[in-house]
């Protein structure tokens, strides 16, 4: 069967050789037209002048459009209508775009747009999440809080309490291809628009609304990204709406792409937050009480912050149990780009802040970070018998536990009583009490919590207990030189958290030959989702993986899709895929019973042939056979994600399905006279059910972990007083090189199933092990941490400059 195999990427030979066709690879219309913006270089005011002589004069433009030239709707914001293509008179960050320029060639528009003359009465902008509380700049009337149990009771009812800050820097998204569409006008008005987008359908709704035409006027295509990291779920929406309209007012074929810097100044990032703590615990090591606020720095516009946010205090429990919790969120408002989704979507920054907390405790009480972290976590799931259950506990190695962790993982009930944590769960506990209890700040159970025994086997197949020891011994003799070690463990909820986005469609044909023609609504960036989508469509056939046809989104083909986010593409696709596969597969078996005097359920499809009966045939003379008697091949498929119950405003429901775990050991050195530092070694554990394809998830959590590492390492965006962003080049903003990769780089998969019906019961991957990356920042808080007594307090990015300030901190 084609599921479950290690398969290269679908395209990967195409990615290589550099025939993988991009947007900007396109064979062009010979008329084709170029646009770039003209941007604003104010962080804040009001356009009082604007002058275009100079620009339209430019040599190669064409047409030259401001916010009155655009007769419909002048915004691209996915969320409330705040974000209009081009300036409607006020200006809110440094890079919004004021007009645009259609010229004759990429270079004709790009120099053109900088001839604008536009005078601006300037304002004081508002940039730092303290200038925004100052002036009360937010979206949302208010801070969002949700809680659970007594959390001023705990804190001050706990033995032990610390309070702390944490600065977490913003991302950039670097994916490899930019920015770009292309919009071809059709007969009668219609458009085609090509677009490196993560969302097609919301390209379609978007360039509609523009147009002032229905969607069924507009077609929007998208074979491939070359990366997207959330950063394609909106902000492809301007280019793709600017080409529409100037392919609409000129009759040609229009493109657009920002090249690196403008792509960087122009578009939204990983939200930037602060976070405060407040935590109450015991001298075991248990947390009674954690109070969090964080603040998100949400940029000009909405966009998708409400949800990041969201998100994030979704996440702020991370793998812990926590009797009593708040969170606080303010979503402020700054004159800087619209922040974004990216690849974890607040998740990580609520995680960070979790794990910041542990990491206080256990320095406070000398203990074992990873025993504490575990003492903590939330319980085990139940090993019940059943097809999921059995698994996990095969899968579990024994013996290779850390002696001090073993006790707490057997008997965490008993351990607890007496404890705190007895005393806020009010002491006896039942098994249908506990498993109540064993449920997140925002209400929902934990049933398949596996990472009592993903630790245990990743800190025996990382030799964490002897490493850790080699490092003390290590710093004691080395004054320079430092290094530390560190474990975390991630706990990511899978599902939109809109719950109405848990929705996909597939249309698959079958041809006449038996080859097979897939389609489905999600996109392809690079994570590999066409390859497994067509490894479920070629199992259900039983037909060799390269009978299938991949081919691109098309809101022709799939309507009203949801974005490829929130890590379910391949849950969401491939089910729908399956349900489109089974329809045709049903129908064949009835024609060939029929025709065989057998019963439709004695029809086998396997290895490339249909059994039936004592017939054997190919599955191509199959498909020829029920093309003849007159029945349909081809069938869509529905699919929404069941059992979701979500009320966001009183923050208690299921917003999820389940969760995908992973577990990170990490180990780092520093030098403490410049602060610079590097990832020796890196073990993974990490849970993708039953993997629809480990090679495709293996390369995903390589590639997460490094991004994840690259955001609180090297990756620092810096913006001046006016609001420039200064690093907004590969020049001065460092991602991850192929150097930077941990030298050596254990990762393994779990080897489970999920105990929730999905996908052959594969789980997500594409954001989780992102968070994996947590490992290295707090591996460098604990190398800070050998130079002396205090508390380190590593910010994020701990770039060269951070780490000498941590090492000085812990110095005292
Ligand atoms: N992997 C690659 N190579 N390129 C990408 O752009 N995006 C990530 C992740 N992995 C991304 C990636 C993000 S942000 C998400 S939400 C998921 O892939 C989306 O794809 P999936 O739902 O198919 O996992
Ligand atoms: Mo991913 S941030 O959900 O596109």
């Amino acid at each position: 069967m084609s599921v479950a195999k290690p398969l290269p990427h679908d395209a990967a030979s195409l990615h290589v050789a550099g025939t993988a066709r991009y947007i900007d690879d396109v064979p062009m219309p010979a008329d084709c037209l170029h646009l770039a913006f003209g941007l604003s270089t104010v962080a804040r005011g009001r356009i009082t002048a604007l002058d275009l002589d100079a620009v339209r004069s430019a040599p190669g433009v064409i047409a030259v459009l401001t916010a009155g030239d655009l007769p419909f709707a002048n915004d691209v914001s996915p969320s409330v209508h705040d974000e209009p293509l081009l300036s409607d008179g006020t200006v809110n960050y440094v890079g919004q775009p004021i007009f645009l320029v259609v010229a004759r060639s990429h270079l004709a528009a790009r120099a053109a747009a900088r001839l604008g003359a536009v005078e601006i009465a300037e304002e004081t902008p508002i940039l730092t999440v303290d200038e925004a509380l100052a002036e009360d700049s937010r979206f949302e009337g208010g801070p969002v809080v949700w809680s659970r149990g007594d959390v001023a009771a705990a804190l001050s009812g706990a033995p032990r309490r610390l309070t702390g800050r944490l600065e977490l820097g913003g991302q950039e998204h670097f994916y490899l291809e930019g920015q770009a569409a292309l919009a071809l006008p059709q007969e009668g008005g219609d458009m085609l628009v090509s677009s490196s987008t993560q969302h097609p359908t919301e390209i379609q709704h978007k360039v509609a609304e523009a147009l002032g035409v229905p969607m069924h006027a507009v077609r929007v295509e998208s074979r491939r990204m070359g990366g997207g990291f959330g950063g394609k779920e909106s902000q492809g929406n301007a280019l793709a709406v600017a080409c529409a309209v100037a392919a609409q007012r000129t009759g040609k074929p229009c493109k657009m792409r920002y090249d690196r810097d403008d792509d960087m100044i122009i578009t939204g990032k990983r939200h930037d937050f602060r976070i405060e703590y407040d935590v109450g615990f015991d001298e075991s090591g248990r947390l009674h009480g954690v109070d969090f606020v964080q603040y998100a720095r949400c940029g000009w516009s909405m966009d998708l912050s409400l949800p990041v946010a969201d998100r994030a205090m979704l996440h702020a429990d991370n793998a812990y149990l926590l009797p009593a919790m708040r969170v606080t969120s303010h979503r402020l408002k700054t004159n800087t780009q619209s922040a974004t989704a990216y690849r974890g979507f607040g998740g990580p920054q609520g995680m960070v802040g979790i794990e910041r907390v542990m990491d206080a405790v256990a320095r406070d009480l000398g203990t074992d970070p990873a025993a504490l972290r575990r003492l903590n976590f939330y319980r085990a799931a139940a090993r019940t018998a059943g097809a999921s259950g059995g698994d996990i506990d095969e899968a579990m190695k024994p013996g290779g536990r850390l002696p001090e962790t073993d006790l707490a993982s057997r008997g965490a009930v008993k351990v607890s009583s007496g404890t705190g944590r007895a005393r806020a769960f009010g002491g006896a506990h039942s098994p249908a009490q506990e498993e109540a209890e064993n449920a997140t700040h925002y209400g929902m159970r934990v049933t398949d919590f596996i990472l009592h025994e993903m630790t245990d086997a990743l800190l025996a197949s990382s030799d964490y207990a002897a490493r850790k020891a080699a490092v003390a011994e290590w710093n004691a003799h080395n004054p320079l030189l430092k290094r530390g070690i560190a474990y975390s463990p991630v706990k990511f909820g899978i599902s939109f958290t809109l719950t109405h986005l848990n929705q996909a469609g597939a249309l698959v044909h079958v041809y006449q030959d038996g080859s097979v023609h897939l389609n489905h609504g999600g996109t392809e960036m690079g994570q590999g989702l066409f390859q497994k989508v067509a490894q479920v469509a070629a199992a259900r056939f039983g037909i060799p993986l390269e009978m299938v046809k991949i081919t691109a989104t098309d809101t022709a083909k799939v309507p009203n899709t949801s974005a490829t986010a929130a890590s379910s593409g391949s849950d969401l696709n491939g089910m729908a895929t399956r349900i489109a596969c089974d329809t045709i597969r049903d129908r064949m078996a009835a024609c060939l019973a029929e025709l065989h005097q057998s019963d439709p359920s004695e029809v086998r499809f396997e290895d490339g042939q249909v059994i039936v009966g004592a017939q054997s045939m190919s599955f191509a003379e199959a498909a020829a056979l029920v093309y003849q008697n007159r029945v349909s091949l081809s069938a869509t498929g529905f699919y929404r994600t069941p059992k979701l119950s979500w009320d966001r405003v009183a923050g208690k429901g299921r917003p999820f399905l389940y969760f995908s775990y992973g577990a990170a050991v990490t180990e780092v050195v520093i030098d403490t006279l410049t602060g610079e530092n590097r990832i020796l070694r890196t073990d993974i554990l990490h849970d993708c059910g039953a993997s629809l394809n480990p090679a495709l998830d293996t390369g995903q959590i390589e590639g997460a972990y490094v991004q994840g590492a690259g955001w609180l390492t090297t990756e620092e965006l810096v913006w001046d007083d006016a609001g420039r962003l200064r690093t907004h080049a590969p020049s001065t903003y460092k991602i991850p090189a192929c150097s930077d990769r941990p030298d050596i780089f254990n990762v393994s998969l779990f080897d489970g199933e999920n105990r929730e019906d999905t996908i052959y019961r594969s789980k997500a991957v594409g954001e989780p092990p992102f968070m994996l990356g947590i490992s290295a920042w707090l591996a460098l808080m604990d190398a800070c941490a050998a130079c002396g007594p205090d508390d380190p307090a590593l910010n994020a990015p701990a770039t060269a400059e951070e780490v000498l300030a941590a090492v000085g901190r812990a110095r005292g």
